[in-house]
């Protein structure tokens, strides 16, 4: 119940808006349910010895007390539960059937011609209960869960007094037989609508919004209702990045995608660039995408350093009009920068700044001049022995003047240098990208045969998951 809940916790979530096109996407399939299942029913089986159930009392003809107490489980035998995706009443189809059930405990009888007591063995047989839940999506874009309909049933009971059994005690045998029964069965389904509304409290306790950096949040309200098939089920989840400073909404929408499923894997996600291009967006708009530099934050190796006698074989005028003074360099991102994906390669346009300083005796910050430095990568991904592997190549490097305090200067020679420099930084990148990244793995959930493809405006990622207990 406490995984189904995670599960369910992780599919909901606050929206404001309707008709909209998810970010990301998450698929069950009949054989990710069908796995839920048999470890939900392994939770269940684990937790029986510690069921407790509760006394009975009541009266026989009015005059007779009876009850029946201290009951415990002598033998259960508990049937894997059904359960099926119900594209028609867009939910799922709980059931059990053949049920059956051992108790003992005692019994005793008051009234006014003497009490009496002993023990008793009760056996319920072929107890079966079929349950059908609709899921929904609220107003504000959190998972519902409802209880369309519910039937239950119990085939017979068997209930056998021992002590000092008497007529009257046949009597009272008999009676309880069809009066324990009839109780039984009209409590399984209240039961499981309590379960249900308990569940759906939580999921209405859930919020939509997850922290996700100390700069941004995640979004993950229900695009739409659940969308139900026979076999799999389908949610589609906002999945923006907002910033936690501004709110601002990214002025970009998100594209359709469709994520194809497979169905001999459990389970799928499919993450489109939207989602990534608002992470970059909350990023960009909260104005952390800038940093300033000065020379001891520039790599030893790096023979420009940030004074004004360096720059001078690139910038002549530069040591003549402020010889022999520190520098910093204010970096900055231009517009967010823009992820794209495309079958097999993840691409990014980075369109930044560079703005120069020259730092005067007097500590004075006089501005030089501004350089664009535009580039795009592109990343190539694999998939292998449970690791992302990349591979990252520098497609376009370009450095322009954008303005300058100091008079025209001609920019070549300092292209070269800093391509060279990038070069170098994607080199570095790559010794990381080619050792690999270990595919996300959670406490209680083992990811098997996990494959991760990037397609046109997605990446998808189909896996099986081992489910280890929780308790
Ligand atoms: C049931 O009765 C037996 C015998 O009278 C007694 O030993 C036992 O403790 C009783 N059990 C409970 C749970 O009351
Ligand atoms: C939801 O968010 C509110 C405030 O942001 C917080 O107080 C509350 O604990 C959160 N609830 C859950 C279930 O995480
Ligand atoms: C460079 O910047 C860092 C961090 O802002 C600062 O601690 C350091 O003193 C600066 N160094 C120089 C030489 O200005
Ligand atoms: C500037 O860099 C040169 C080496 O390129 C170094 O010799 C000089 O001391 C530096 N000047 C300042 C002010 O840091
Ligand atoms: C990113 O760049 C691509 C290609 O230039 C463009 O089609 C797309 O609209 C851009 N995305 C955003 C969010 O600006
Ligand atoms: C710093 O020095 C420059 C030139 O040497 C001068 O123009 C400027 O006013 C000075 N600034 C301060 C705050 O003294
Ligand atoms: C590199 O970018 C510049 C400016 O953004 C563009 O004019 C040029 O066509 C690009 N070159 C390649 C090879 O894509």
């Amino acid at each position: 119940m406490k995984m189904l809940l995670l599960l369910l916790a992780s599919l909901t979530l606050v929206s404001w808006s309707c008709g909209e096109n998810p970010g990301i996407q998450l698929t069950l399939t009949d054989r990710g349910l069908q796995t839920l299942r048999h470890f939900a029913a392994g939770l269940v089986q684990d937790q029986l010895d510690e069921v407790s159930f509760p006394d009975v009392r009541g009266s026989m003809w009015r005059i007779l007390q009876y009850s029946l107490t201290g009951m415990q489980l002598v033998k259960c035998d508990l049937p894997e539960p059904s359960v099926h995706f119900s594209p028609g009443t867009s939910g799922l189809v709980l059931s059990l059937s053949g049920l059956c059930v051992a108790l003992s405990g005692n019994w005793t009888t008051h009234w006014a011609f003497g009490d009496n007591s002993g023990g008793f063995e009760l056996a319920v047989f072929d107890l079966s209960v079929s349950s059908s839940l609709k899921l929904d999506r609220d107003q504000c874009g959190r998972l519902s869960l409802s209880s369309l309909s519910c039937e239950a049933g119990v085939k017979a009971l068997e209930l056998q007094f021992h002590g000092k059994t008497s007529w009257v005690t046949k009597k009272l045998e008999k009676y309880l037989k069809t009066n324990l029964k009839d109780r039984i069965q009209r409590s399984i389904c209240p039961w499981v609508e309590e379960a249900v509304s308990r569940l759906e409290q939580h999921l209405q306790a859930m919020n939509v919004s997850v922290p996700w950096t100390p700069v941004m949040n995640l979004q993950l309200p229900l695009t739409a209702p659940p969308d139900v098939h026979s076999k799999l089920i389908n949610f589609g989840l906002k999945g923006e990045f907002l910033s936690v400073e501004t709110q601002h909404q990214p002025p970009f929408v998100a594209p359709p995608f469709s994520l194809a499923t497979p169905s001999n894997v459990m389970m799928s996600v499919g993450v489109s660039e939207y989602s990534l291009n608002s992470a970059s967006f909350a990023y960009f708009d909260s104005g952390h995408l800038q940093t300033l530099l000065n020379d001891s934050m520039i790599p030893p190796s790096c023979p420009l350093r940030l004074n004004t006698s360096s720059w001078g074989p690139y910038i002549p005028q530069l040591p003549q009009m402020f010889p022999d003074l520190a520098m910093t360099l204010q970096v900055y991102a231009r517009q967010f920068p823009n992820f794209s994906f495309e079958p097999g390669v993840v691409r990014l346009k980075l369109l930044s700044s560079a703005k120069a300083s020259a730092v005067l005796k007097n500590s004075t910050v006089c501005p030089l001049f501004t350089l664009n430095l535009d580039s795009a990568v592109s990343v190539k991904l694999s998939v292998g022995d449970g690791k992302v592997k990349g591979l990252m190549r520098m497609d376009n490097f370009t450095l322009t003047l954008d303005s300058s305090e100091i008079g025209p200067f001609k920019t070549d020679a300092l292209q070269n240098l800093a391509e060279a420099e990038a070069q170098c930084v994607v080199e570095k990148i790559n010794v990381k990208l080619q050792e690999g990244f270990d595919l996300p793995q959670t406490k209680h959930m083992q990811l098997l045969n996990s494959v991760l493809t990037v397609e046109q405006g997605f990446i998808a990622f189909f896996s099986d998951a081992k489910l280890q207990s929780i308790f």
